[in-house]
């Protein structure tokens, strides 16, 4: 990649987002200053911080600053003064909801990566986690989320929410599935609930006929419920899975107790010219501001942004590899320490960073001695 300059926009949002977004300033740092790459930090609002500060979740200047942006980092959005008062009309979420609209967001990537290390971290059997390795394809500016009439009806006692697929919104994230199913185990899963939703008889059919333009990857159908039972009972069978929406909502929460902990699992949300890159975790207010925070799920949402958005493989792998260092040294944070990790290995949100930082040193130190022409380390596998 050229070394031309490369504007990341960083919404911190609201909750842990500001401690964990600032936990990846010295990987930003490391890769401008000793791989020679320019990027350029600016932040800006979103959320409930942005509510604060100009009375609408997704303010101008944001809108401004996506112009701009080549990439965006997203820490969390939400705070719980909104989640027992349905009156409040202007709510952190709507921030969220109208970014992937207006970046046009369709494909959002969720890996669920078992860590060997963090087998022990979940409430499932380590035996059942053992290479757990999936790739949620969901969809993420349509269905019941967009889909309109939405509002309450027959004087407030009525609500009516629409779920509504069009086969374009279906077919362009059914397509990125399969291109990534034909990279991998060539097997994909496509949940839905077509025994009831007329828009999941759509869903399945879309699915069939883009099918024929891949024969080499065989297609399981799954109804959600039974998706949801699966993941518990034998993850392993699933490798790429892809969704509507809400479902894909519902089971990348269920399938990240299978890593562990929420605070492991990054996604990527891309579509039309930037993407956007943020954990899965939320704003968890309950811990936020006590720098205990889990940064490694926006450390490794920065990994998929090099790999996505600047074609950076390598640093992406070092990243990947740094975080799987890391916990295999024994380190912890707070959500993923079990009864026998000694407090000494428990690091804050901070400490993460910095401990990743010099990981990440070490991989580009010892490639680089390694290799004198062209980094091309991590062969191990
Ligand atoms: C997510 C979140 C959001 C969603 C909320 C915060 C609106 O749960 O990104 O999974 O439901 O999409
Ligand atoms: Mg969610």
């Amino acid at each position: 990649m050229i070394k031309h300059k490369n504007k990341i926009l960083v919404l911190a949002g609201d909750g842990i987002g500001p401690e964990v977004t600032a936990a990846t300033t010295p990987i930003f740092n490391f890769l401008n200053q000793k791989l020679g790459y320019q990027f350029e930090l600016e932040e800006g609002l979103i959320g409930h911080a942005a509510i604060l500060d100009q009375g609408d979740p997704l303010p101008k200047k944001t809108l401004q600053q996506f112009e701009m942006a080549d990439a965006i980092l997203l820490g969390a959005v939400g705070d719980p003064s909104y989640d027992n008062d349905p009156s409040l009309t202007v709510r952190p979420e709507q921030g969220l909801l109208r970014m992937r609209a207006h970046l046009g967001l369709y494909t959002n990537l969720r890996p669920i990566k078992v860590f060997h290390a963090l087998a022990d971290a979940s409430s499932l059997k380590p035996e059942l986690l053992e290479g757990v390795d999936i790739l949620f394809y969901r969809e993420l500016t349509g269905g019941i989320y967009f889909g309109k009439p939405s509002m309450r009806q027959a004087g407030g006692t009525k609500a009516i929410d629409t779920m509504c697929y069009s086969k374009m919104e279906v077919r362009r994230i059914v397509v990125k599935a399969f291109e990534a199913a034909r990279q991998r185990k060539k097997v994909l899963h496509s949940v839905d609930k077509a025994n009831v939703l007329e828009t999941s008889r759509l869903w399945r059919e879309v699915v069939q006929e883009v099918q024929t333009t891949y024969p080499d990857v065989a297609v399981i159908h799954m109804f959600v419920d039974n998706a949801a039972m699966q993941l518990l009972r034998d993850p392993r069978q699933f490798d790429v899975v892809v969704t509507g929406n809400m479902f894909g909502d519902i089971l990348t929460d269920e399938a990240a107790q299978l890593a562990g902990s929420l605070g492991m699992l990054a996604s990527a949300s891309i579509g039309a010219r930037v993407g956007v890159y943020e954990p899965i975790h939320g704003a968890a207010p309950d811990i936020a501001g006590q720098g205990i925070a889990n940064p490694l799920a926006t450390i490794l949402s920065v990994a998929l942004m090099l790999e996505h958005s600047f074609g950076l493989s390598q640093e992406s792998e070092a990243i990947v590899s740094a975080v799987e260092q890391f916990l295999e040294q024994g380190y912890r944070t707070a959500d993923t320490a079990v009864g026998s990790t000694a407090p000494e290995f428990i690091l804050g949100t901070s400490a993460t960073g910095k401990k990743i930082l010099a990981l990440l040193d070490q991989i580009f130190t010892k490639a680089t001695q390694e290799q004198c022409v062209q980094f091309e380390f991590d062969k191990k596998s």
